[in-house]
């Protein structure tokens, strides 16, 4: 089959096996409040920051105005702390209505005018973990009907104060309660995280049908330490969790941390890289209104963010691990693309890595390299050793095109064709920027 008619036949064949809400056939974008903004409800002393509609009306505002939108990042996600602590008396949650006066619903709207999208939280418990009225199984339909009634576009469903018996339950019937409003809405589930994320308790299987992403793992913190077990996690259980990616099901590894205090420079690099590697959801949970231009330009990477979109939705591995402190990811692409990333765990100095292509499984003769952070491309012969410096707790991201066409080939051999404009865009760009 030609390697397009593949393409189109793997992309038409996935989502029947996912969720059939026809959502998120790539990993979604957006921003999310939590990791930033946890609990903050004192908005008489900290206005700009509290959980209000102020905060999510000012990210709106960013993600519409400063570019973010046209590279994807179309939601904006409320997290926990959004609602009064009684139900109305319908028996229907409401927002805290000092700090969302007025409403979800008013809230949606401003979204959509905007080509944006909402997100709100819930959980399976009787309380939310930060403690305001859960959604346990006698509340599900209601709820569900609720976000649908406020044109809400993405529900996550946490899992605080609930057993593994009410969430085997409670999980399938909000994805049958929200299927059942006629509204699409993007389901993530937080279920497998608080079942270790592992099988036998986990049944990866089953959250492919019923959900679009979930979170298989702990909370993601402001610190290095923290993305850095979330990274040794995923990739030490890739071959459990690689499989169960795919269009419309994704693994959800947490919010990007790219523009707060924890990271630094190289991490976030290496942050925004490994989640790309992983089809993870993008949801940055930082301060739109006052983030660094060195860290808006890695979260606006572009040549990033269509390897995380890539269509065939194939999650990535780690293929060496070096004793030496050095790891290799691979994500295969469409076009017969691939996208490599070079990751120093040191703390030395910049490490200068020795392999070839052809170590790391290239094997079809010539390659087109671009250095994703750097824009710098090169040709490269599967047998040739090749060295990349790679800073310690940083990475070096490639984007490797497929083969030059055999009659392409003996230009590349004299070293003629090494400018970009001279290649074959259309075999070798993802489809997103064709
Ligand atoms: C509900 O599920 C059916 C069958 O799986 C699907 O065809 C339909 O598109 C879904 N509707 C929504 C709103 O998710
Ligand atoms: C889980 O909670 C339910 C109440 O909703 C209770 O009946 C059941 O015994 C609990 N199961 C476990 C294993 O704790
Ligand atoms: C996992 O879920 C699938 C789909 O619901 C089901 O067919 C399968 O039997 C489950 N596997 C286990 C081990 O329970």
């Amino acid at each position: 089959m030609h390697p397009a008619a593949l393409v189109l036949a793997l992309a038409l064949s996935a989502p029947a096996l996912a969720l059939d809400n026809g959502l998120m056939l790539t990993p979604p974008m957006g921003w999310l409040a939590w990791e930033r903004y946890r609990c903050d409800i004192d908005c008489a002393n900290d206005p700009k920051n509290c959980i209000s509609e102020n905060l999510f009306i000012d990210m709106a505002d960013r993600l519409y105005e400063d570019g973010w939108k046209e590279l994807g990042y179309s939601f904006i996600n409320i997290d926990d702390c959004w609602s009064s602590k009684v139900r109305d008396k319908q028996g229907r949650l409401q927002a805290d209505p000092k700090r969302f006066p007025g409403g979800i619903l008013k809230l949606s709207r401003y979204l959509h005018e905007r080509g944006l999208k909402l997100g709100i939280y819930g959980d399976m418990g009787t309380l939310t973990c930060g403690g305001y009225p859960g959604t346990p199984l006698d509340k599900v339909k209601i709820d569900a009907q609720t976000f649908a009634d406020w044109e809400v576009d993405m529900f996550k469903y946490d899992g605080c104060y609930s057993n593994a018996t009410e969430q085997e339950k409670g999980y399938p019937a909000m994805s049958v309660a929200l299927n059942a409003t006629g509204r699409p809405i993007a389901y993530s589930c937080s279920w497998p995280a608080y079942q270790g994320g592992l099988p036998p308790k986990v049944n990866y299987t089953e959250l492919g049908q019923i959900c679009n992403l979930w979170r298989n793992y702990g909370d993601i913190e402001d610190s290095w330490d923290s993305v850095l077990n979330i990274i040794n996690w995923f990739f030490e259980n890739q071959d459990v969790l690689t499989p169960a990616a795919g269009p419309g099901k994704w693994n959800d590894p947490d919010m990007l941390v790219i523009g707060d205090f924890g990271l630094s420079y190289e991490q976030s690099r290496t942050q925004m890289a490994l989640w790309a590697i992983m089809a993870a959801p993008l949801f940055m949970s930082n301060d739109l209104r006052t983030i660094s231009s060195s860290a808006r330009a890695i979260l606006q990477n572009k040549m990033i963010i269509s390897i995380n979109q890539d269509q065939l939705g194939i999650q990535g591995r780690r293929i060496v691990k070096e004793k030496i402190g050095i790891d290799v990811y691979l994500r295969p692409l469409s076009h017969n693309c691939s996208a490599l990333v070079f990751f120093s765990r040191r703390s030395d100095m910049p490490y200068r890595y020795s392999t070839s292509l052809s170590k790391l499984n290239f094997t079809a003769g010539v390659y087109k390299v671009m250095d994703v952070y750097s824009n710098k491309e090169d040709t490269l012969k599967d047998s040739s050793t090749f060295v990349v410096s790679i800073n310690p707790t940083g990475v070096v991201m490639w984007y490797v095109s497929a083969p030059a066409k055999p009659s392409l080939r003996h230009f590349f051999k004299a070293g003629k064709l090494r400018g970009y404009d001279d290649y074959d865009h259309a075999n070798a760009l993802p489809a997103s920027f064709l």
